[in-house]
This record gives C-alpha cells, structure tokens and sequence, in this order.
C-alpha cells in the first residue's frame, strides 16, 4: 500500500470532498440522482481529514467534536479507485486517536450496511440502529477508545 498524507481540510477542497463522497456512496449502487443530491447538501463545517496520494485526494473523514464521552465519526470516504488499498484503516484509525485525543471513551457512527464488514474488522460492534435521512434502518456502531 501506498502511505497516504493525512491533513486537515482547506476550505479549497470542497468540491473534491464532494466528488469524493459521491463517488464513494454511488460504489454501493445506489440511486445516482439520489446520491449526487445528497452530496451536494453534505455539511463539510465539521472537523475533516484528508487522506492524498500523489497529491490527490482518495478519502476523507468527519468527525465532531465529544458528547458524553462519545465522538461521532460523521463521514468515511474513500474513493473506489483506492478501496481495498488500505486507506480506510488509515483514517480510522487516525480518527480514533484523534477522539481518544479529544478526551472521548468511544467512538460511534451510523454505518452503512455494506460497510460493517470493515467495521467489525476495525473492532466496532453494532449497539443499535437509526433512521437516516434517506429513511432507511442503519446499524449504530461504536468502538471503545
Ligand atoms: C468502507 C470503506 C471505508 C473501507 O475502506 P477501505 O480502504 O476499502 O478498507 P481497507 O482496505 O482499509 O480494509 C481493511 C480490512 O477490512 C476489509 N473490508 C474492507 N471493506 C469491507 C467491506 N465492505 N466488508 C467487509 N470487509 C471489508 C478488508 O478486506 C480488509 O481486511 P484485511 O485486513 O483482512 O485485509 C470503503 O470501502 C468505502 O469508502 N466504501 C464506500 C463508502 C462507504 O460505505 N463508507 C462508509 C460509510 S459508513
């Protein structure tokens, strides 16, 4: 696996933080018009980190600020071309130990039911479910820190 750079994001980065998402979710195959909507609306004034290589960016991830001990990791995206290199590991775990670093206990998000295989092998557990804004029941996961 190529290493990537991890940084935080720059307000320049929006548009490739959108592309990136889209393309993410749109892997699953989900509904293109739905997902290039949702994209569009994404809510990027949360605390973001980058993950380039090359000097590209191949994925992202949100995570906002603790609550009650819990930080919520509020976006994980890589781009298709980069799944199943490795890089969603990176992010993670770097989004553990920022949350570890921001006094939290756990860290927990809502997850994509194609993507609790990655989950369960980062080490999280499904410890309930919620209602996305699609609608849809999606398993809660969370990881102690
Ligand atoms: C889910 C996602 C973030 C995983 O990132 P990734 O970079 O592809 O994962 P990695 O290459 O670091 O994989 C780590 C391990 O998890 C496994 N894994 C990865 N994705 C998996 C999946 N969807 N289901 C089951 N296992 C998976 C890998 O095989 C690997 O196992 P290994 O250590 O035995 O080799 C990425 O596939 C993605 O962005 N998917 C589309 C968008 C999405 O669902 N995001 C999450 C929203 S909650």
């Amino acid at each position: 696996m190529t290493e990537p750079l991890l940084r935080p994001a720059d307000p320049g980065d929006e548009p490739r933080l959108r592309a990136v998402a889209e393309a993410s979710k749109a892997h699953w195959g989900y509904d293109a018009e739905r997902v290039g909507n949702w994209a569009e609306t994404l809510d990027l004034s949360r605390e973001i980190w980058i993950a380039e290589v090359a000097g590209e960016i191949v994925a992202w991830s949100a995570l906002l600020p603790p609550s009650e001990g819990i930080c919520e990791l509020d976006d994980l995206w890589v781009e298709p071309r980069a799944i199943g290199t490795g890089i969603g590991t990176v992010l993670f775990r770097q989004a553990e130990a920022h949350a570890r670093h921001l006094g939290a206990r756990a860290l927990r998000w809502e997850a994509d039911p194609n993507a609790v295989g990655f989950y369960e092998r980062m080490g999280a557990a499904v410890v309930g479910t919620a209602t996305s804004s699609w609608g849809r029941s999606l398993p809660v996961m969370q990881v102690e820190l």
